[in-house]
């Protein structure tokens, strides 16, 4: 499903008339399907420093049968086979000088990337550096990502992944998950990982196999299309919404061969009845997904205590008292996984949010915050940040509104839920041990907060 303008821009007559006119041409946006190639393409990988993970990504690459093709000459020849992603490992940059590998590498590959391609830079995280030039190199990595992730078109994304000595094991999930359609509508990022015990393996086609998974606000929208993409991955998924969602709450989960807990997660004896459901029903629980939220907007000078309290509630408090019933009432199974949805919002600020930026933006600080904790239990804590995604909600917007908003961003189009549910089920993956504490935007790359 891809909206009308991007429909009509990648028609006939529609690629004609946006060309002449100069208008934005959106790509149609290749997205995950089960049992299909991890890439269109073959991938080719280069270096710039030292590059300590040249035999960690030639592994990672062969276990998921993505062929590799050796480096382009440097003189920017675009002849050969197109790319279907383009690679750079720089770590071991020591200095800005190091980076001139980097261009030599990218220039002539990037050329010859297709549609839908995938640019991956992995690089040393710039607070580990020894020395304020390595510091300099490494930062210089992020900029470099941000900016390809601009120029690219047709459906392409750039990402970064940050490696510190000894988190290599790490590495192979978030790669796959940049390269593959799951991270459709993920551009312009940047994930750092963390040493852990990663498992060699998982099911690639079903991750999330023998899981038992809550996912809040499971009733519509964002929600329902996390607990579709999870039970799709294997789980079985105990979806909570209010009672007065209960109908559709219980066709998504029958739907899905789930099961329905009608639950207000902002009652005071909610978090206690979640981890005593949990305890009763299946013995405990892998994965929560805190995706409730509400808005209540209005400028700060007209709002009342109301509209504050009920977001901060909902969309902050209640994400807080839940996880820690779930750490004291010992409910969590080794590895859990917790994923919270926070905005982009939380990250820019928006005009007539203030409730809900600062609630969506404390989700930020609260999963750093609790990162260290889930670590030493061996789990992790992690937020996703969506920009603009077309829901119901969105489609209400004057037509003005929309299409301003649905545009700003690398990929000129909207994401779309499952462009979310895509990004928490990976994380919620047995293999993306490494990833905590951070938060990853589903944003397009959007130009606000970027
Ligand atoms: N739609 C977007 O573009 C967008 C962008 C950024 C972030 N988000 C976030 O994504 C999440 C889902 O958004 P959506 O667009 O699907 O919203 P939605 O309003 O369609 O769905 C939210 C669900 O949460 C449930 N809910 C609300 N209060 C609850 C409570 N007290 N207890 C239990 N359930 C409750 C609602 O009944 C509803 O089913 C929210 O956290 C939202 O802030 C959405």
């Amino acid at each position: 499903m891809a909206d009308w303008y991007s429909n009509f821009a990648n028609s006939g007559f529609g690629t004609t008339v946006t060309k002449q006119l100069g208008l934005p041409r959106p790509g149609m946006l290749r997205r995950y399907e089960p049992g299909g190639p991890v890439l269109e393409g073959p991938a080719v990988v280069g270096s710039a420093g030292q590059g300590r993970l040249r035999d960690t990504l030639t592994a990672v690459l062969k276990d998921a049968g993505v062929p590799v093709l050796s480096p382009v000459a440097a003189d920017g020849s675009t002849d050969g086979e197109k790319l279907g992603a383009v690679i750079l490992d720089a770590t071991g940059v020591t200095g800005p000088g190091d980076l001139a590998a980097a261009h030599d590498f990218l220039a002539p590959a990037i050329k010859r990337l297709r549609a839908n391609g995938r640019v991956v830079i992995l690089a040393d995280p710039p607070a580990d550096a020894d020395s304020p030039a390595q510091a300099a190199a490494r930062q210089a990595v992020d900029g470099l990502t941000r900016s390809i992730g601009k120029e690219l078109r047709d459906g392409s994304t750039a990402n970064a992944i940050y490696v510190p000595e000894g988190a290599e094991a790490g590495v192979a999930s978030p790669l796959i998950f940049f390269l593959s359609g799951r991270s459709a509508y993920v551009d312009g990022q940047g994930v750092t990982l963390s040493a852990a015990d990663v498992p060699a393996t998982q099911d690639d086609e079903k991750p999330l196999a023998g899981k038992v998974v809550v996912v809040t606000g499971a009733a519509r929208g964002i929600g329902a299309s996390i607990a579709q993409v999870i039970a799709r991955d294997g789980a079985h998924v105990v979806a909570v919404d209010i009672p007065a969602a209960g109908d559709s709450l219980a066709k998504v989960a029958n739907e899905i061969g789930g099961t329905a807990l009608q639950l207000d997660i902002t009652a005071d004896d909610a978090p206690q009845r979640l981890v005593e459901h949990l305890k009763e029903r299946h013995g405990g629980v892998d994965v929560i997904v805190h995706n409730a939220g509400i808005t209540r907007d209005k400028l700060l000078v007209n709002m009342d205590a109301a509209r504050w309290n009920s977001v901060m509630a909902v969309n902050l408090q209640a994400q807080l008292e839940i996880t820690q019933a779930l750490l004291d009432g010992d409910v969590l199974n080794p590895g859990a996984r917790v994923v919270c949805v926070s905005s982009q919002s939380g990250i820019a600020g928006n005009r007539g949010q203030t409730n809900y930026a600062a609630s969506k933006a404390g989700v930020i600080g609260m999963v750093r915050a609790w990162a260290p904790t889930f670590a030493e239990r061996g789990a992790t804590i992690n937020a996703v940040a969506p920009g603009f995604i077309v829901t119901e909600m969105t489609a209400k917007m004057p037509f003005g509104t929309r299409e301003v908003g649905s545009r700003l961003n690398s990929l000129q189009q909207g994401g779309l839920p499952v462009d979310v549910a895509e990004t928490i089920a990976w994380l919620a993956q047995p293999t993306s041990a490494g990833v905590n504490g951070q938060t990853v935007r589903v944003c397009g790359q959007s130009l606000l907060g970027a």
